[in-house]
């Protein structure tokens, strides 16, 4: 694995070794067993979008691993003012050890990729999340044990960045993956390359259907960052999809659930269901900094 842009560039054999290495992360956070990789080693962290798990994660991530993070916010470089992508690359490369990205265009991600000679990891783009799936991932085998064959049922807007990094950690981590979604918010399954991998992918509109048997419930906002022009419209649509009691009752008796936050209360989720004790959010929430760690100790080493 050179980059992290998309769990595409995971096999599932690497997948399994990374979350084996994040639970490992985890259990020598503070101990002096704990490793550092990035000892001497600088990772510049460029954000174009508003982040608070991300960001403090990586930070802390970078420092506990050794390393010296520097956050720069998209327009306080002179990317901001229309220096291109490539050239920033290549300058970035003879200076730091890798670079986090949160950007709007996942093209351009991989643009900076191309042109620089570092390892680049997604933080957040307008087409995947795969650090927070790492996390997800991990948060599963927390509670839920091993990944082949649990049912997740990802409920809402099914064509956002989280859902598309849902189908392929599901096909790569053989997960039985149901779409609950209304036909305007469904993904296009054809505008992606699967991943190997033993997972299933089911669009399914109604949100009950989604949720029959899951061991996992999964949301995330209506309305994600750049989408906030389509914002009333999108509530008036998903709203039959807000993940509530009624909908747990379609689940598992032992269902978990989980969002990737920040959330909404009253909408995509209830209070009653965030804050309740089906919820693992905060534990999914904690684990982006060990599984961050993983995939960064990981990139460093190859
Ligand atoms: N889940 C997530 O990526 O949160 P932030 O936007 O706060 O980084
Ligand atoms: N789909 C959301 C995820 C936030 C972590 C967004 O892109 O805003």
């Amino acid at each position: 694995m050179k980059h992290l842009l998309s769990l595409q560039d995971m096999t599932p054999e690497e997948l399994v070794e990374t979350l084996a290495l994040a639970h490992e992360m985890k259990r020598l956070r503070g101990t002096a067993e704990h490793p550092k990789p990035l000892a001497g080693k600088s990772i510049a962290m460029i954000f174009s979008k508003s982040s608070t798990r991300t960001r403090v994660s990586f930070e802390v991530g970078v420092y506990e691993l050794g390393g010296n993070p520097m956050f720069f916010n998209k327009d306080s470089l002179q990317l901001g003012r229309g220096e291109p992508i490539p050239d920033t690359a290549a300058v970035l490369s003879r200076y730091v050890h890798g670079i986090v990205i949160r950007y709007h265009s996942h093209e351009e991600v991989v643009e900076l990729s191309e042109s620089g000679t570092v390892p680049v990891v997604n933080a957040l783009t307008d087409r995947f999340h795969p650090c927070q799936l790492l996390a997800d991932l991990m948060t599963i085998e927390e509670h839920c044990g091993d990944l082949k064959g649990k049912k997740v049922a990802y409920i809402g807007d099914g064509a956002s960045n989280m859902a598309y990094s849902w189908i392929l950690a599901a096909k790569l981590a053989g997960i039985d993956l149901r779409i609950g979604a209304p036909k305007e918010y469904m993904p296009d399954l054809n505008s992606i390359d699967l991943p190997e991998g033993e997972g299933t992918i089911s669009c399914i509109e109604d949100p009950m259907e989604a949720c029959k048997d899951a061991d996992v419930i999964y949301t995330d906002v209506w309305v994600s960052m750049g989408f906030e022009d389509e914002a009333q419209e999108r509530l008036e649509t998903l709203k039959p999809y807000q993940v509530n009691d009624v909908l747990l009752s379609s689940a598992s008796e032992k269902v978990k659930v989980m969002h990737c936050l920040p959330a909404y209360r009253g909408k995509e989720i209830t209070a009653e269901v965030l804050d309740g004790p089906k919820s693992i959010i905060w534990d999914e929430a904690e684990n982006r900094l060990h599984a961050q760690k993983a995939i960064l100790a990981r990139l460093m080493e190859s």
